[in-house]
């Protein structure tokens, strides 16, 4: 900074001096949790199948049943061990993606026989290498809790969602209130070593969306696990 420059001058220097490091600092956190993930899933990976199969069973069935009655490219983001791949339209074309390469490993063993599914990427649910308005549908199942960071994969998703298309997210949401509540943020603590975020209220994805909730059902079992589907608005019509 030379000594010539004025004061609001320096000002703007200091505060995006300021802005710069918050923002590296930001990128550091969700490095350190992302790490934290691939950890967890590296671990979970080998039981993933066995453990997780029958708990989330119901929500991936009524994801995928709803998506067979669409058409086109289905982006499944934390597709995991790929446990739904086989059940998808033979006529949909899917592209799976996922941070932690060793459930991708498994999830690439199940599609060498499935021939709708076009690629199986490691990659950011918050930083997707695919052009906007890109998938006709786009899925992401019992995944948005795990995430550093929620905001910027529903900012991702909807992105990478052709106008009038469809986004579901299949989840468990925490309760507001009452014992199941005190039960969910106790168990906050172990987030890392489960790999996912005990305490998550439904309205961290309901505010920070642009997109029209179209419907939500409860899911088996014991009504634990949510499934909501949103539409990406279409741009108005010239001249509307
Ligand atoms: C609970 S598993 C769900 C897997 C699968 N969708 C299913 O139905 O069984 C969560 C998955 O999300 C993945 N994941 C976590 N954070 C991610 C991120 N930022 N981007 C992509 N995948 C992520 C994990 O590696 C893991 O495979």
């Amino acid at each position: 900074m030379s000594r010539s420059e004025t004061f609001p001058e320096r000002m703007r220097f200091l505060a995006d001096q300021v802005r710069s490091r918050l923002k590296n600092l930001r990128r550091e956190v969700a490095k350190l949790d992302e790490t934290a993930v691939r950890a967890a899933y590296a671990r979970w990976a080998p039981y993933y199948d066995i453990i997780f199969r029958a708990p989330f069973h119901k929500g991936r069935q009524e994801a995928v049943k709803h998506i067979n009655t669409l058409s086109g490219h289905v982006l499944e983001a934390g597709v995991g061990t790929g446990i739904s791949l086989p059940r998808y339209r033979e006529d949909l074309e899917i592209t799976g993606i996922d941070l932690s390469e060793e459930m991708l490993e498994r999830a690439r063993i199940r599609a060498r026989n499935l021939p709708n599914v076009r690629e199986l990427a490691t990659m950011d649910a918050g930083d997707l290498a695919f052009p906007d308005e890109h998938f006709d549908v786009v899925v992401a199942m019992y995944v948005i809790t795990v995430v550093p960071d929620p905001a910027r994969v529903m900012r991702e998703l909807e992105r990478v969602t052709k106008p009038g298309g469809t986004v579901i997210l299949v989840n468990h949401f925490s309760a507001d209130g009452g014992i199941r509540a005190q039960i969910e943020r106790s168990m906050e603590r172990f987030a890392d070593r489960l790999g996912w975020n005990a305490d998550f209220p439904k309205s961290r994805i309901l505010t920070r969306t642009n997109m029209r909730l179209e419907k939500e059902i409860t899911l088996a079992p014991f009504r634990l696990f949510t499934m909501l589907t949103f539409r990406k608005p279409e741009p108005p019509a010239p001249g509307a």
